[in-house]
């Protein structure tokens, strides 16, 4: 890493973060298994993908898993809080999630065309998970970051995912997005102000830090967490966070028909690992994320973006 960024973000989240993410991203550069917490983990299956690949070509399945991983839904959400500031109620944010723009031809056209059929949103946010692989280069991920983030006017936010090195938290910065790392800040609207809170990957990396994103948050406010991975949602839950929003399990990505997940790739009930959820007082979604890893294709579980929009009132119960 640069020596004015490492200094500049030492200055800023702490120099034992970012030394501990750099370590942890050199240690997986060198390894030849470990890229996920155990050997029969997702992130090591790259070696694998082209018996993926080929055994859905036998199925007949490969050019339609493609075409569907290429056909982005926008889904919507709404959340209800009793202490949202009138100023609020409405308010939409755009949530993006698993992007993994350089995992294949046309996955940035699918995002630019899919953001087209959006509307009006208030403010942008992205849960991480730019980049395809879990390490190598980065460069091709934040130039087609760039061209997905040119049609987005409102102000940016993200957090970093298990398959993105630290190295491109400046990189996204420099392209608008206010990368969120274990930090908060407030987002105001007349005289009424809501916090947005972001964590550091907890699923691989495990450099989230919530004491530390939740230390500058008034109480009694309304507040809402970034986390890559839903398996934060105890944590979130019992430091009083109002609204979570995550991604990271591509919903299961390949699944059966009903789309019932073979594979989710997180340490969380399945029923938190998809769409809207509740645990306790904190509402919670999973979004299936727009792109694809290992391999670029999607079977029963289209792509999505997520357009959440908060309301004055109770929360509705998730029938989960
Ligand atoms: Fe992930």
């Amino acid at each position: 890493m640069d020596t004015d960024v490492y200094q500049q973000l030492s200055a800023r989240v702490g120099r034992c973060h970012i030394d501990l993410r750099l370590g942890i991203e050199h240690d997986r550069e060198t390894w030849v298994f470990g890229q996920g917490r155990s050997f029969f983990h997702i992130e090591n299956w790259y070696s694998v993908h082209g018996f993926i690949r080929n055994t859905l070509r036998l199925c007949l399945l490969h050019a339609k898993g493609q075409n569907n991983a290429r056909s982005i839904q926008v889904r919507h959400n709404e959340f209800f809080f009793e202490n949202l500031p009138k100023e609020f109620d409405g308010f939409k944010l755009l949530h993006l999630s698993d992007l993994h723009l350089d995992s294949g031809l046309g996955i940035p056209e699918a995002h630019i065309d899919a953001l087209q059929q959006v509307g009006d949103y208030d403010l942008c946010v992205i849960t991480g998970d730019y980049r395809n692989k879990t390490f190598g280069p980065y460069q091709r991920a934040l130039d087609a970051m760039k061209r997905v983030l040119a049609p987005i006017t409102t102000p940016v936010y993200g957090v970093l995912g298990n398959h993105d090195t630290i190295r491109m938290a400046s990189g996204l910065e420099d392209l608008g997005v206010r990368m969120l790392l274990n930090e908060a800040v407030p987002i105001e609207k007349g005289i009424s102000t809501l916090w947005l809170a972001g964590i550091d990957d907890a699923h691989y990396f495990r450099a989230d830090n919530i004491e530390k994103a939740t230390d500058p948050i008034p109480q009694d406010v309304v507040s809402i967490l970034l986390s890559h991975s839903p398996e934060m949602y105890r944590q979130a839950a019992y430091a009083r966070f109002d609204a979570m929003l995550c991604g990271h399990t591509h919903g299961g990505q390949i699944c059966l028909p009903g789309g019932i997940p073979v594979m989710l790739n997180a340490n969380a009930p399945r029923a938190l690992c998809n769409g809207p959820w509740r645990y306790h007082a904190m509402q919670g979604y999973t979004s299936v994320g727009s792109g694809s890893c290992i391999v670029d294709v999607r079977l029963n579980c289209p792509p999505e973006i997520t357009v959440h929009t908060l309301r004055r009132g109770s929360p509705v119960k998730v029938a989960r």
